[in-house]
């Protein structure tokens, strides 16, 4: 046999030998194991050093987080010294705002509640009910209430605390508030903002 064969059949032989088909049994073997392994608790394990046994501490009493400080109930819960709902809204209202929370609010709510707020979101065409914003009790609803529901949610809506932070629950609060006003204006109060309400009849005819 030439050189290059047994050199050609002694690579056939190292490739194959690798393919076992099937997976590994041991475990991998760690040329640098860095900190792969190391003694510790991990969570709901049990640690006997402490006398209840339990690895997971709870933090000292006191504690208080760094960064945000949610101890202003009334922007982060909605809710006065007394427990009650809010009746205005904490955070002032700007033409950012109104729109940031439009478009939170199309993003996480107009599945259920419809773009117009009217609740013919798209779940309505599954069978599935979602209130309109336009009725007595939903426009005299506090602000506060709004924010609940956003921050707690309320029966079968789940809450939406984790997908928008304090100031964009407020903004789709404020947007909510301008959907209701959008359906619900006077001819005078349409009138107070220079627009004619004719007009207005006519364009939506259109
Ligand atoms: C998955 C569907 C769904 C989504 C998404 C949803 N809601 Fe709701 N919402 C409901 C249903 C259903 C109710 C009625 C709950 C009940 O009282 O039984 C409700 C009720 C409410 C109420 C009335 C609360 C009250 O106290 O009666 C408000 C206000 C509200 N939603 C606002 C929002 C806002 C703002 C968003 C977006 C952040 C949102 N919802 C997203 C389904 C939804």
């Amino acid at each position: 046999m030439s050189t290059i064969r047994i050199a050609a059949l002694l690579l056939l032989v190292i490739l194959l030998s690798a393919c076992r088909g099937q997976p590994f049994e041991e475990p991998p073997r760690f040329v640098q194991p860095n900190m792969h392994y190391q003694e510790k608790f991990t969570y709901q394990s049990e640690n006997r050093f402490f006398e209840d046994g339990r690895a997971d501490r709870l933090p000292v009493e006191g504690t208080v987080p760094r960064g945000r400080l949610a101890v202003d109930v009334a922007l982060h819960e909605g809710l006065d010294e007394n427990g009650n709902f809010v009746t205005d809204l904490p955070l002032d209202v700007s033409r950012s705002f109104l729109m940031r929370g439009g478009e939170r609010y199309y993003i996480y709510c107009t599945p259920c509640h419809g773009n117009a707020g009217d609740g013919m979101g798209i779940i309505s065409q599954r069978g599935l009910i979602a209130p309109s914003f336009h009725t007595d009790t939903m426009r005299e609803m506090p602000y506060g209430q709004i924010y609940s529901a956003i921050y707690n949610g309320i029966n079968t809506m789940g809450s939406y605390r984790h997908q928008l932070d304090v100031e964009d629950r407020w903004a789709v609060v404020a947007y909510v508030r301008a959907l209701q006003l959008s359906q619900y204006a006077s001819e005078e109060e349409v009138r107070a903002l220079g627009i004619d309400p004719e007009e207005l009849r006519a364009q939506m005819a259109e």
